[in-house]
C-alpha cells in the first residue's frame, strides 16, 4: 500500500455524447456534423482519471446511476486506477453531458445531472475516513450545493487543503469560499462570480479580477485563461502570471479538470504553486491536443516532456 496521502475528489460521473460540428450551433439552428464519439467523463471523475494517469493514488467519491452506463463508468475508473470504493449507486439514470465540439476545439456542454444531483450531504459523512485520509481534496459544481459545502467544512475541520473548480458558475456563499484554498475559475467563471458578465475577457485586468475574488472570500485564486495562459495569486499582492504552451487546439473539453488534477498531483509531490501551476498548465496543453475528456489525459512523461521543450 502506497504510505503516499491519497486526493480524494468529490464530484460528477458523467457519459459525455460528443458531436463534432464545424461551429458552435446558434439557437434555433441546426447543423450536420462530422463526428460522434461516446466517451466517460464528468469534472469529477475527469480530475480524478487525471491524477490516476499522472501515477497519483487517488479516490472519488460520487453517485453512479443503476442504467447501464454507471456499470460502465465504475469499470472505466477502476481501469484507469481510481478507488471507486466511495462511489455509490441510486436506482435510475447516472450523469450524461450532451457537448459539441467545433473544428477549431472549442465545446459547449449540458449536463443531465442524473445520479450526481443525489450526492447528499450524509453520503460524504459516511465517507469520511476517506476524506480524512486526503492530503488534498479536488471537487467541482456539479453535484449539489449543500454537498459541496459540507464538504467545505469537513475540510476545513480536518485542515485538509480544498480545490474547487467553481463549475458550472453558481452563486457561492463567502462561508464556503473562506474554505477553499483555491478557487479555480476559467474566463467565463470568473466574470460571473466578480459580477462583470459582459466583460471582454482580453481586457479585463486580471489582477483586478483576482483582487475582487479576495474580496469574495477566496483564499488563493488561479485564472485558467485557456491559450491566454493562468494567473495565479496567493494573496492580493502577489499574482504571478503563467504563459499558456502552445499546441494545437482538437478538443478543450476538459482542458480545465486536467489543470485541476495535475495541480492538486503537483502539489502533493511538493511544488511550489507556481510550479504546479505551470506543471498543470502543461497537462492541460497536452490534453486539448486530443479528442475527448478521459481520453485526453496527459500521462507523467507526456507533461514531463512539454515542460521541458
Ligand atoms: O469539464 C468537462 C466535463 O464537463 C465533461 O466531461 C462533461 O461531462 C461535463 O461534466
Amino acid at each position: 500500500m502506497s504510505s503516499r496521502k491519497p486526493i480524494v475528489v468529490v464530484g460528477s460521473i458523467n457519459l459525455d455524447l460528443v458531436a463534432v460540428a464545424p461551429k458552435i450551433p446558434a439557437v434555433g439552428e441546426t447543423l450536420i456534423g462530422t463526428d460522434f464519439q461516446i466517451h466517460p467523463g464528468g469534472k469529477g471523475a475527469n480530475q480524478a482519471v487525471a491524477v490516476a494517469l499522472l501515477g497519483y493514488p487517488v479516490h472519488m467519491i460520487g453517485r453512479l446511476g443503476t442504467d447501464s452506463f454507471g456499470a460502465q463508468l465504475r469499470a472505466h475508473l477502476e481501469q484507469t486506477g481510481v478507488d471507486t470504493a466511495g462511489v455509490l449507486s441510486s436506482d435510475g439514470a447516472s450523469g450524461v453531458a450532451v457537448i459539441v465540439v467545433s473544428s477549431t476545439g472549442e465545446n459547449s456542454i449540458v449536463v443531465a445531472p442524473g445520479a450526481n444531483s443525489k450526492l447528499t450531504p450524509q453520503d460524504l459523512d459516511s465517507n469520511l475516513p476517506i476524506i480524512r485520509s486526503a492530503g488534498i481534496v479536488l471537487a467541482q459544481l456539479e453535484i449539489p450545493l449543500e454537498t459541496v459545502e459540507r464538504l467545505s467544512e469537513i475540510c476545513a475541520r480536518e485542515k485538509v487543503p480544498l480545490v474547487l473548480d467553481p463549475a458550472p458558475a453558481r452563486s457561492l456563499p463567502a462561508t464556503l469560499l473562506k474554505n477553499v484554498a483555491w478557487l479555480t475559475p476559467n474566463e467565463s467563471e470568473a466574470s460571473f462570480y466578480v459580477g462583470d458578465e459582459h466583460d471582454n475577457s482580453a481586457s479585463r485586468d486580471v489582477g483586478d479580477t483576482a483582487s475582487r475574488l479576495f474580496d469574495l472570500g477566496c483564499r488563493g485564486v488561479i485564472l485558467k485563461m485557456g491559450a491566454q495562459g493562468v494567473y495565479l495569486a496567493e494573496n492580493r499582492m502577489n499574482g504571478l502570471a503563467i504563459p499558456a504552451f502552445k499546441v494545437v487546439s482538437v478538443d478543450s473539453t476538459a482542458a480545465g479538470d486536467a489543470f485541476n488534477g495535475a495541480f492538486g498531483v503537483a502539489l502533493m509531490l511538493g511544488k511550489s504553486p507556481g510550479e504546479s501551476a505551470r506543471f498543470a498548465a502543461a497537462a492541460a496543453a497536452v490534453s486539448v491536443t486530443r479528442a475527448g475528456a478521459q481520453p485526453s489525459m496527459p500521462t507523467m512523461a507526456e507533461v514531463e516532456s512539454l515542460l521541458s521543450r
